[in-house]
């Protein structure tokens, strides 16, 4: 069952107006030592928009997202963000691109002996100039913004997977980032959790505006907080589209993905030398 993407907002939400490109990435190609893990990738993100990119593990989706941020370089290709070229920022200018693009890692780790408080106040103390008492209010906006203003005093200790999860997005929001990246929002989260993370990433697009890159392998999650999808594999994008084009999209590995199949294009062994010849080579066996 997949939830559509209304019933995670009221009828009176506004839609969206979808502007001109925050992202755009062309032919873009990352290796690790020698081995090409994007290879020749095209993206497009527009203002307002929420891009969900799907892919097998290893497919390069957190990748894509560190490139976006200037923590990966890139061996070819370009990469603008927010009108500017990541590749060309100086030091200072990275620093400054960071700030303006919120990431939600996978692993969103909180400062275990901080309270929640200090865990937003203290990006607020290191980026801004604001008082005491402007900090403290705009911690608890954004702790409103995920429903956990109640929580300001608790430690991470004290707090659920779920509730983690939302303090971490809060803290990744509390510089008002023009464009958000997440990397596996859902990773650990039980369902109500996950679509509790699901409802306030859907609220900041389509209430705030927000442009957001949503990295994740739940599928029914990805179809309901998209406005389009793209699936990587071996680097590229090889499937692009709305929600409603992938529930029927032809492409056989898209479907063996969507599908959750164990066998299908994706795992292919032909081409691959066969378990007798790995183990033994091809001399013992001649
Ligand atoms: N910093 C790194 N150094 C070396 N290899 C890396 C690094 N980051 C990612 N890789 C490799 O690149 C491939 C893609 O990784 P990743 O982007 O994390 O995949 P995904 O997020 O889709 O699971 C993997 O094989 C991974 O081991
Ligand atoms: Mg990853």
């Amino acid at each position: 069952m997949v939830t559509p993407r209304s019933s995670l907002l009221s009828e009176s939400d506004p839609t969206p107006v979808v502007g001109e490109p925050v992202v755009e990435v062309r032919e873009l190609e990352v290796s690790f030592g020698g081995r090409r893990v994007l290879r020749g990738l095209d993206l497009e993100v527009r203002r307002g928009e929420t891009l969900v990119v799907l892919g097998g593990s290893g497919s390069g989706k957190s990748t894509l997202l560190n490139a976006l941020t200037g923590s990966v370089t890139p061996s070819r290709g370009t990469i603008r963000v927010l009108g500017s070229s990541v590749a060309e920022l100086d030091l200072a200018r990275l620093d400054a691109h960071r700030v303006k693009v919120g990431f939600l890692f996978q692993n969103g780790a909180l400062f275990q002996s901080m309270s929640v408080r200090e865990n937003l106040a203290c990006v607020l103390r290191e980026h801004t100039a604001l008082t005491a008492e402007e900090i403290d209010i705009l911690v608890k906006m954004k702790l409103e913004l995920v429903g956990l203003r109640h929580a300001v005093d608790l430690m991470p200790a004290e707090l659920s997977g779920g509730m983690r999860k939302r303090v971490a997005l809060a803290r990744a929001l509390v510089l008002d980032p023009p464009l958000m990246l997440y990397d596996e929002p859902g990773a650990g989260l039980d369902p109500v959790s996950l679509a509790g993370v699901d409802r306030i990433i859907a609220t900041l697009g389509r209430i705030l505006g927000m442009t957001s890159i949503v990295v994740t392998h739940h599928i029914e999650s990805a179809l309901r907080l998209a406005d389009r999808l793209v699936f990587l594999h071996e680097g590229t994008v090889v499937a692009s589209g709305s929600p409603e084009e992938f529930r029927t999209h032809g492409d056989p590995r898209l479907r063996q993905f969507l599908d959750g199949a164990a066998e299908g294009p994706l795992n292919d062994r032909s081409g691959r030398e066969d378990y007798a010849t790995s183990l033994l080579g091809k001399e013992r066996l001649r």
